[in-house]
């Protein structure tokens, strides 16, 4: 078996470009008061698959596996504000789950079974942490959506430590089939 060098946590995501963070942060700007903790601009995203704390040596096994994923493009319409009591956060999200995300998510499960990570359970809840530790708010529709045209998918690693940026993008994929 080859020596374990340590593990990263690591997760899929879409990852925004420079014009959806814009989005993103006038939305998180328009947030009614929450008292809760902001994300840095550069952590925002949508979780595909969180995978945990993963070895170095089945970093190969989950670059072939997102290798092997297929999808097309897709738009997503984040047009809604919700907010989770558990873990209290406030987050952002599109009402309805387009359908070439739910197969990209499909599609990227069923690739990284192959290496060992168990699907997750809870029905797939596509979502932009904007801030944690918020108070209640009710959720509302957002009265200026935002369309986000996805067409690329990350490998991201959790770097720890206290100082955001917490994230960083280690590879991206196109969506082209
Ligand atoms: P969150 O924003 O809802 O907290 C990195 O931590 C990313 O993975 C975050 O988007 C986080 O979602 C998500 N995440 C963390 N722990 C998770 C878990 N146990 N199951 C699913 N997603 C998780």
């Amino acid at each position: 078996m080859a020596e374990k060098r340590g593990a990263q946590r690591l997760f899929f995501a879409i990852w925004p470009d420079h014009r959806v963070r814009q989005g993103l942060l006038r939305i998180a700007r328009s947030l009614p008061e929450h008292g809760g903790r902001e994300l840095h601009p550069d952590d925002l995203h949508i979780t595909l698959a969180f995978l945990g704390m993963v070895e170095t040596d089945r970093y190969d096994c989950v670059i072939e596996a997102a290798d092997r994923v297929s999808g097309a493009p897709f738009t997503l319409t984040l047009d809604h504000i919700d907010y989770w009591k558990r873990p209290k956060i406030l987050w952002c999200g599109p009402r309805d789950t387009p359908s070439g995300l739910s197969q990209l998510v499909q599609n990227l499960q069923e690739r990284l079974s192959v290496c060992g990570f168990e699907p997750e359970e809870r029905p797939y809840a596509p979502h932009v942490t904007l801030a944690r530790k918020a108070r209640h708010v009710d959720a509302y529709p957002l009265e200026k959506t935002m369309e986000w045209e996805v067409g690329e998918f990350a490998l991201v690693v959790s770097r720890g430590g206290r100082e955001p940026p917490h994230y960083q993008v280690l590879k991206k994929w196109t969506l082209d089939s």
